[in-house]
């Protein structure tokens, strides 16, 4: 059978990183991220077009530079509960950070939307970025890449042996014998790491497909090291197809090396279509979407990697300021390449913002058929495994849904209809066993 993409909708209510005036489109409306009835609309074309799953991305941290929907947006898995009563198949998958939460906690609220969604819930491991966070949850200083990514690897052992703790059958229900649970198979969890210490089981039974799916989005060694260990599928941002493929080898390559099966782990690239009747006319749109950014926003944009430092205090046209060690806590990654790049070329503040924010030509903009091209060709040349739409507009994604799709579907790359009703069966993932089950068996095959 032909390699099948699988394809993820995230919803950013009015708009993601960078985008200041997008609330303003006559085609949204303001509140969009208030509003449980528009991830619903999101979700219902999504699930029309049997995509893979729904996303929410998360953050915590405003400023007032903050993007809009940054500044007003409901919490993931409150409305991902929600979306599931509303909706049959697709996945439902949320951010939560693993720097800001307890692994009991965590365990707990993914568990549940499990169960509220039938096996549907995916799990979006990350670091957090915005070092401000810190103070929302009372601590001065946010964790350094060491201890956010240490912390990241323990909790999702800790969270995913809690997700174990009921074997499938403990629970007999036995009216005749007054049975209501096995407690033979209950097993609490004693976990004392470097980060965490969790003594207990979790009050709540394994899904229809086992475990929620185990998503990841980090660029840095440690982001692509938790990934490649620890990771079901991975987004990431793909400008060419040299960088997807160079991505998509090394994350495997590291998967293998952790013991793991490089096909264990989907490459999701975040990507933002835009569809025309020709292709000129779409990269026409691309170019004005681009232009009508102001230079402003831009520079608060900009600065997230920085921690929102305000760059509104230097001269725009000097060299770009000396910023010591500004941004280590924060975006690490893009922040050092930020600096670097600014220093090998010598550029000035406002050169190095413009060059940071503007989108160069994606290769996703054209006709449908372009788009569709492109897909297959990444797919087929091992840039990716499938992707995650990052579109704005309700028209933009009925113009995938109801262009790219189809002919996707007629290249027999992507289904027609729902292989499964859970995340895994759909993403293709095996159901992972219960650890204690497992173990019970082979202590009786050790016994012959
Ligand atoms: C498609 C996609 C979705 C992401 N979603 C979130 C998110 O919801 N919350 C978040 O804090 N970071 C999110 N990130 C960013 C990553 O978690 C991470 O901070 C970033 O890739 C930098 O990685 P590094 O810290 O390992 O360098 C996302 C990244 C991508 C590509």
């Amino acid at each position: 059978m032909t390699k099948q993409l699988h394809i993820g909708a995230a919803y950013h209510g009015v708009g993601g990183p960078g985008q200041y005036t997008l609330w303003a489109d006559p085609e949204l409306e303001p509140d969009s991220g208030l509003r449980v009835e528009k991830y619903v609309e999101w979700a219902h074309i999504a699930e029309d077009a049997k995509l893979d799953f729904f996303f929410i991305a998360d953050s915590t941290y405003i400023t007032p530079d903050s993007p809009p929907h940054y500044l007003a947006r409901l919490e993931p898995l409150t409305l991902l509960s929600a979306v599931a009563m509303v909706t049959t198949h697709i996945g439902l998958v949320g951010t939560v950070s693993s720097s800001y939460n307890s692994p009991f906690n965590v365990a707990r609220r993914f568990a549940s939307l499990d169960l509220i969604s039938h096996g549907r819930a995916g799990w979006n491991v990350v670091t957090t970025q915005d070092e401000g966070t810190a103070g929302n949850y009372g601590r001065r200083q946010h964790y350094d890449y060491t201890e956010r990514y240490g912390r990241a690897h323990e909790i999702v052992g800790v969270v995913q042996d809690l997700w174990d703790s009921y074997e499938d059958d403990a629970f007999p229900y036995d009216r005749e014998t007054g049975q209501f649970v096995d407690v033979s198979k209950l097993h609490e969890v004693d976990h004392h790491g470097q980060y965490f210490d969790v003594e207990g089981a979790l009050n709540i039974t394994r899904s229809r497909q086992g475990q929620p799916v185990i998503f990841q989005a980090g660029n840095s060694e440690e982001g692509r090291d938790l990934g490649a260990e620890t990771a079901e599928a991975i987004f990431t941002f793909a400008p060419s197809l040299e960088a997807a493929k160079a991505f998509y080898s090394d994350i495997k390559t590291r998967a293998v090396a952790a013991g793991r099966r490089a096909d264990d782990i989907l490459i999701l690239p975040g990507i933002n279509p835009i569809i025309g009747d020709t292709v000129e006319e779409a990269r026409e749109r691309e170019r004005a979407i681009d232009a009508a950014k102001p230079f402003d926003r831009q520079v608060a944009a900009f600065s997230r990697s920085f921690g929102w430092h305000d760059f509104t205090r230097y001269d725009y046209d000097a060299p770009f300021p000396d910023l010591g060690d500004l941004g280590e806590l924060s975006g690490r990654t893009r922040s050092r390449t930020i600096k670097d790049y600014a220093a090998s070329s010598g550029l000035t503040l406002r050169q190095t913002v413009i060059h940071f924010t503007a989108s160069p030509p994606s290769p996703f903009v054209g006709t449908a058929e372009t788009v569709a091209d492109t897909l297959e060709k990444w797919l087929v040349e091992g840039g990716l495994d499938g992707i995650i739409l990052l579109q704005n507009l309700p028209s933009d994604f009925h113009r995938f849904a109801d262009e790219v799709i189809p002919l996707l579907q007629d290249r027999g790359l992507f289904r027609r209809e729902y292989e499964s009703s859970t995340l895994r069966g759909n993403l293709g993932l095996d159901v992972p066993e219960n650890r204690h089950a497992q173990a019970a068996q082979a202590r009786v095959h050790a016994l012959g």
